[in-house]
């Protein structure tokens, strides 16, 4: 909704803010009662589902900022996510990805080659000396064809599944057979699905067609997926609202599982500062994430929201174990550390935020120019 004169720019600037206070309190509110509850995520969490009201305030605030304050920039979060997934799927990106694929494993079979002892006949070609020996496990052409597995040429919509959409923002978008859930939906058209609790089934054994007609008929509230069905998986805004690491941990779990191979995983999270500000936390979370069986393939730090995309490769040979060095509590958040926040509450405006609790604001404000520079100060 556009500002047209003083007085409206005025009442739109305390709406908005009233709207990110709430956003952001809630978030905080989280974060307090897990902390004080000594860590016990399951419980703040399933009560927290229970509280209709406050969710329902959410749902509502949220897609009003969304819409109507946040929606002004050029390039949004729901832009990139959208660009991002038609250059992987439509214009080249997962061809390279499958070449590099291809050139890894033709460096790394031919050390094993080597470690095994095999000769590499002399004078005859590399391709042909391939062609007549057995196939390794490595050496898997990762062109070929696969149910649960995305192959090229791609074609048909790419199967987008939004966790925590609130108000269906990709159902616009004709490339996407998008899927929106949310435990609290601000739209009819988002399923109330809560992400933690989903059941994992199955992958189903069928056509493309199929699948599609399977995601199109889907039932509300949703309980249970069938893993390996999404091209994409969408985490705009949502790891920061989990309280603790565990809980992101295991939405990054589950997002691997829903993914065919070849996936991607897209996460917006929000951080006004520098690029270099937060890149250890970047960092660790790559690691993190990498960790259950995906590969970083794009990264970018726009003006306050850091856009990772991640391909699901196969996952490493550690079973159910995590790898060494990795663990949950590398998907922290620097809210994690801060005790301002536990004395926040949804209901007291006047208590302190953090630096970083401001990224709603800030990302809001920085939208808006004509408010942007007098309200540094507030911030
Ligand atoms: C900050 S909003 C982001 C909304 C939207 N993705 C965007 O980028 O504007 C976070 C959303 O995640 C939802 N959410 C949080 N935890 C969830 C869960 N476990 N399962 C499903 N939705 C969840 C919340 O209800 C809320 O609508």
């Amino acid at each position: 909704m556009a500002a047209t004169n003083p007085a409206a720019e005025k009442d739109d600037k305390e709406e908005h803010k009233r709207l990110a206070r709430f956003v952001k309190g809630v978030h905080a509110d989280l974060r307090k009662k897990f902390k004080a509850n000594n860590g016990d995520y399951a419980k703040i969490w399933d009560d927290h589902c229970q509280n209709k009201e406050v969710l329902a305030q959410y749902a509502d605030a949220m897609h009003h900022l969304a819409l109507d304050h946040w929606s002004k920039k050029p390039e949004s979060r729901i832009d990139w996510c959208r660009d991002t997934s038609l250059e992987f799927f439509h214009h080249g990106g997962l061809k390279q990805a499958l070449e590099k694929d291809a050139r890894k494993n033709k460096y790394r079979s031919k050390d094993e080659k080597a470690a095994d002892g095999t000769q590499v006949q002399l004078g005859v070609k590399e391709e042909e000396q391939e062609q007549t020996q057995p196939r390794t496990k490595t050496q898997v052409d990762p062109w070929n064809f696969s149910y649960n597995k995305i192959s090229l040429p791609f074609s048909g919509k790419i199967r987008l599944l939004d966790v925590g959409s609130c108000y269906n923002p990709f159902e616009q978008f004709e490339e996407f057979l998008a899927i929106g859930i949310d435990i609290s939906p601000a739209k009819p058209s988002v399923y109330h699905c809560d992400f933690l609790h989903l059941e994992m089934t199955d992958p189903l054994q069928v056509a493309m067609d199929t699948l599609d007609t399977y995601v199109s008929n889907l039932k509300d509230p949703i309980e249970r997926l069938p893993r390996q069905i999404f091209h994409v998986v969408v985490f705009s805004l949502l790891l920061e609202y989990l309280p603790s690491a565990y809980q992101r941990w295991l939405c990054c779990q589950k997002a691997h599982s829903l993914l065919m191979l070849n996936g991607l995983l897209l996460i917006v999270t929000p951080d006004s500062h520098q690029q270099h500000r937060n890149a250890a936390m970047m960092k660790s979370w790559r690691v993190a994430i990498e960790s259950m069986g995906f590969l970083r393939w794009r990264y970018i730090k726009l003006d306050h929201i850091h856009c990772m995309a991640f391909r699901k490769v196969e996952k490493p040979d550690s079973g159910d174990c995590l790898l060494e060095g990795v663990s949950p509590d590398m998907l922290h958040i620097p809210q994690d550390y801060n005790n301002a926040s536990l004395e926040t509450s949804i209901f007291s405006h006047s208590m302190p935020f953090s630096t970083e609790d401001e990224d709603f604001f800030r990302q809001s404000l920085h939208e808006l120019p004509h408010i942007a520079s007098e309200d540094e100060d507030f911030l």
